[in-house]
C-alpha cells in the first residue's frame, strides 16, 4: 500500500485535472495498484478480526466471511454475512467456530464449515441449517462439480462419493491447507510446502510457488485465478508455471469479486473494495516517481514569484 499526499496545482496539473474547480486540490494517493492500475481503495466493513474466505453471493449482494469473535476469554472464529449495499452487517447463528465458507455456483448455495461440521444457509429464514459430518472440525469447503472439504487438524481432503465423503486418493499421504478447482478444472492447492497445480492429463502437482503463504484462491469473472497470499495479491503466469504479484497488500487475508468484477480484499481488521479513481494516472505516476509528487510545490512557488 502506498500513501502520498499530493498537492496537483491546476497551472501545474496535467490538462485532464482542468475540471476541477479550485486552485489547488489535495489528492490523496493512498488506493491500490492492481494489474499495472491505480484504483481507490473503498473502506466497506471495519473493526473485524481477521476476515478469512470472503465469498460474494452476487445474487443477493450479501458478502460472507469468517471472523474472529471473542467468546468469554478465549478467541473462536464464527461467520458474518454482510450487505454490500446496505452496509449491513449479521453474525450467522449456529455454526460454531465458523471459519469455512464455500458457494455452490450450480446450485446457487452457500455452505459453512466450523468446529462441529458442514451448514448450508437458508436464504429465506437467513440461519444456517445441519448439513454433514457431524463431530468433524472442518478447515476448508469447495463446490464445484464435486463437494470438498479438508478436515482440521489433520488438514485431509475428503471429497462426496456414492452418499458419503471419502479422502482423495491422490491426496491421502499430504496435507492441504488450500483447495481450489478453476472453471476450467484445473486444480490448485496450497500446503505448507508449496503452492501446486494440477492440469490434466498429468496428475503430478506442479509447484507456483514455495514463497508465498496462501490464503485464498478465486476466479474473477473472466476464469483468471487470483491467489491471495500474506503480502497480496498473485496471478498465474500462464504457461510458465509460476505467478506474479499484481497487487501489493500488507496482511492481506481473504479475497472475491463483486458482479461488476471489482476487487473485494480483507487486511487483518478491515474489508475494502478497488473502484476506478478519477487520479489513476497522477497517483500511479506519483508513486511511480516519488520525485514527482515535489513539482506541485515547486510550480506554486514559481507562481507566487511572478
Ligand atoms: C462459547 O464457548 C462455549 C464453550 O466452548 C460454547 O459452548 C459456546 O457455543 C460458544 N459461544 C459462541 C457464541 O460461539
Ligand atoms: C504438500 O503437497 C506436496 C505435493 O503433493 C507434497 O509433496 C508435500 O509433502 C505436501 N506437504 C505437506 C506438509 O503435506
Amino acid at each position: 500500500m502506498y500513501i502520498f499526499k499530493l498537492l496537483v496545482l491546476i497551472a501545474g496539473a496535467p490538462s485532464f485535472l482542468n475540471a476541477a474547480s479550485k486552485e489547488s486540490d489535495l489528492i490523496m494517493c493512498d488506493g491500490v495498484i492492481f494489474h499495472n492500475v491505480y484504483y481507490d481503495r473503498e473502506l466497506l466493513f471495519s473493526d473485524l478480526g481477521r476476515p478469512y474466505n470472503l465469498v460474494m453471493h452476487r445474487f443477493s449482494g450479501i458478502l460472507f466471511f469468517s471472523h474472529t469473535i471473542q467468546n468469554g476469554t478465549s478467541v473462536d472464529f464464527g461467520i458474518r454475512a454482510c450487505h454490500l449495499d446496505k452496509r449491513t452487517c449479521r453474525d450467522i447463528k449456529g455454526v460454531p467456530g465458523g471459519y469455512a465458507v464455500a458457494y455452490d455456483a450450480g446450485n446457487d448455495d452457500i455452505y459453512f464449515g466450523g468446529h462441529d461440521g458442514i451448514y448450508k444457509y437458508n436464504f429465506l429464514t437467513k440461519e444456517a441449517e445441519f448439513f454433514a459430518e457431524e463431530g468433524k472440525s472442518i478447515w476448508g469447503l469447495f463446490v464445484r462439480r464435486n463437494f470438498y472439504y479438508i478436515e482440521y487438524p489433520t488438514q485431509k481432503l475428503y471429497v462426496y462419493r456414492d452418499d458419503r465423503f471419502i479422502q482423495v486418493a491422490e491426496a491421502i499421504h499430504i496435507e492441504v491447507d488450500i483447495f481450489f478447482v478453476s472453471k476450467h478444472f484445473d486444480v490448485y492447492f496450497a500446503n505448507k510446502t508449496a503452492l501446486y497445480k494440477v492440469e490434466k492429463p498429468i496428475s503430478e502437482p506442479i509447484v507456483l510457488s514455495d514463497e508465498i503463504q496462501v490464503r485464498q484462491i478465486v476466479e474473477d469473472n473472466y476464469g483468471d485465478v487470483h491467489i491471495c497470499a500474506s503480502d497480496g495479491i498473485y496471478l498465474e503466469e500462464k504457461p510458465y508455471h509460476r505467478i506474479k504479484k499484481v497487487a501489493a497488500i500488507d496482511q492481506a487475508f481473504g479475497t472475491t469479486f463483486d458482479d461488476t468484477d471489482n476487487m473485494i480484499y480483507s487486511d487483518r481488521n478491515n474489508i475494502y473494495r478497488l473502484t476506478p479513481s478519477k487520479y489513476s494516472g497522477v497517483c500511479m505516476n506519483a508513486i511511480n516517481n516519488p520525485e514527482a509528487r515535489y513539482q506541485g510545490d515547486e510550480t506554486r512557488r514559481k507562481n507566487k514569484r511572478t
